[in-house]
């Protein structure tokens, strides 16, 4: 359903369009704790073109440097009439508080999450999810290989529970033993060690960044030999199927774990994916407020 809503709004993410009144009234509160380039903009962007009133909390001027506490930060928003939080924390878990305390004080407020910790970033899920069928059209024959530090990696987590939930028959976990344990498995998805093996014959590939900030120690021996085994260079590319395309959430490094003339190529499709992140995000929050187009 938020994928096909997604769809009527394309043309409005794509500028074609004009805005439209589905938010209209409404106070969206972007609470964004950790940093962020495309899901803040994209959100501010959603909300605004469906002519909502958006204002973005400036986290290092805000009174949470100061000692205040989260809930009490939600306390005094809510009291600013917010109808809305978009939220972003390091700390896997964050929104979900919000949203049982704003249930328990404020029912009316929507709480959506915009990547918690190493948790889950739903609203990414979504835009994966909506970038592969725009290009593959039907989910039920593909392969997709996510590569890179799925231990750490809240977009792979939502992708996974996004992609086998709409019926993609064969996902692989990508990555060495550090980054992608063995009990990945359980999540219904084929784990490889070997990137040959994790690429061959698939139509989707998804990098993801390196999480440095959320390794405890020393988990690779280089980010030279973390490329040459696990970067994605265009001869690795060519095991894959001749129509692949090339995703990454971003921010990527380039050299780490994608080389710049796959990143840059012509089976790369990761500026649409942010172009396509603004209309999954209008589906999102006009669905959860109930104006659906
Ligand atoms: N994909 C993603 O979450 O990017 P940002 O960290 O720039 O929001």
């Amino acid at each position: 359903r938020i994928l096909n809503t997604a769809d009527s709004f394309i043309n409005i993410a794509e500028r074609e369009v004009k805005n439209v009144p589905l938010l209209r009234g409404k106070s969206v509160f972007n609470l964004f704790f950790e940093n962020s380039t495309r899901t803040r903009t994209t959100f501010e962007i959603a909300a605004r073109r469906s002519s909502a009133d958006v204002f973005n909390l400036d986290i290092v001027r805000s009174s949470a440097v100061k000692g205040e506490s989260l809930l009490d930060t939600i306390n005094n928003l809510t009291a600013m009439q917010a109808d809305m939080f978009v939220v972003r924390h390091a700390t896997s878990g964050a929104p979900y508080l919000i949203a049982r305390h704003t249930s328990a004080h404020a029912p009316h407020i929507h709480v959506i999450n915009a990547g918690d910790g190493r948790h889950e970033h739903p609203t990414q899920g979504l835009l994966d999810a909506y970038t592969i069928r725009h290009y593959k059209k039907d989910f039920s024959s593909l392969i997709v290989a996510v590569v890179g530090d799925i231990l750490h990696s809240r977009v792979a987590r939502s992708d996974i529970h996004a992609l086998t939930t709409l019926g993609v028959p064969e996902i692989r976990a990508v990555g060495p033993k550090t980054l992608v344990p063995n009990d990945l498995a359980g999540m219904g998805v084929r784990v490889c060690h070997d990137m040959a093996e994790g690429v061959r014959d698939a139509d989707v590939i998804i990098m993801l960044r390196l999480q440095n900030e959320r390794m405890g120690g020393a988990m690779l021996p280089s980010a030279g030999e973390y490329f040459k085994r696990f970067g994605l260079t265009a001869e690795k590319l060519a095991l894959a199927k001749p129509d692949a395309i090339v995703m990454h959430p971003g921010p990527i490094n380039r050299g780490v774990e994608i080389d710049s003339s796959v990143a840059d190529g012509r089976a790369s499709v990761i500026l649409p994916q942010v172009t396509f992140g603004i209309a999954v995000r209008m589906a999102v929050m006009s669905t959860i407020a109930g104006n659906t187009a």
